[in-house]
């Protein structure tokens, strides 16, 4: 388990290669890079030059951090995440947020892929989170508490800002793009969910599911950040009409809506 004394030490080494003073953490799911594509990166390093930062050990998610000036914030993007699936501790995966926060972080905008349940919605659709359903079976509060890091209880009253996410609603209809808000439910996968599990995630209140971002966010929550939660909708998931469902599919469809995904979050860091 990583500690106070390994957050400060990996803080300190990304201070010294140039990564001091972070405004803003951007963590890009699968299929989703575009938001650096067009920005100034400053610093880029791989996680495996990170000490204690996991590596991605999934295909298609590239694993660097990079220090990216974004309307004049200095923000530092996850390219690439880790998954419980994968065997990482939920210490492992909420480290890179600690030592970010460690070096002023204060927001953290975190995207990612998700299935659909609500079916008044549409695959490529772009989903806020106003809300989430934590099933994953552990989380990276369980463990002694330091208070250094973060309190022993901390509130999850408005997990995602609610004036984060109404300025989102708002750029997003200046720039002319749907965007949906509603509740995302994390499940540890790999294997995507049979139609009595997407029944069950429908009943108990979800509208998207996917195999992430809630163990971020409640790090980034533990330590005060204010967080946003932005996912596309790459599967529609019918339980009485279930098709076959494939990675290369849902990574196609995250990468048609990246784009505008890309101008929502270059918009909200210029408006935050
Ligand atoms: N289930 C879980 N994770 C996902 C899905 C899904 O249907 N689609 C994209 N990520």
């Amino acid at each position: 388990m990583k500690s106070w004394d390994d957050i400060r030490h990996t803080a300190d080494l990304l201070g010294e290669k140039g990564f001091g003073k972070i405004d803003i953490i951007i963590i890009l799911g699968s299929g989703l890079g575009r938001t650096i594509e067009q920005v100034d990166i400053l610093h880029q390093l791989p996680y495996d030059q990170i000490a204690g930062f996991p590596h991605s050990t999934v295909s298609f998610h590239a694993g660097n951090l990079i220090l990216a000036q974004i309307a004049g914030k200095r923000c530092a993007v996850l390219q690439g995440r880790s998954h419980f699936y994968e065997g990482h501790s939920m210490g492992d995966i909420a480290f890179p947020i600690r030592v970010l926060h460690s070096l002023g972080a204060k927001q953290l905008i975190t995207s990612g892929a998700a299935g659909c349940m609500n079916l008044d919605w549409m695959k490529g659709d772009i989903m806020l989170l106003s809300d989430h359903i934590n099933l994953l079976p552990t989380n990276p509060l369980i463990g002694p508490n330091d208070e250094r890091i973060g309190t022993r209880f901390p509130d999850m009253s408005e997990a995602y800002s609610r004036s984060t996410n109404a300025m989102c609603r708002r750029l997003s209809a200046q720039l002319g793009f749907i965007v949906r808000e509603g509740v995302y439910a994390a499940v540890t996968g790999p294997m995507l969910e049979s139609p009595a599990e997407y029944r069950f995630l429908r009943t108990i209140g979800a509208d998207a599911v996917g195999m992430s971002i809630i163990p971020e966010v409640i790090a980034a929550k533990h330590v005060g950040m204010t967080c946003t939660g932005l996912v596309v909708l790459t599967d529609v998931c019918d339980p009485s009409d279930l098709k076959p469902i494939n990675i290369p599919d849902i990574i196609s469809t995250a990468t048609k809506a990246d784009s505008k995904l890309a101008e929502i979050i270059t918009h909200l860091i210029a408006a935050s």
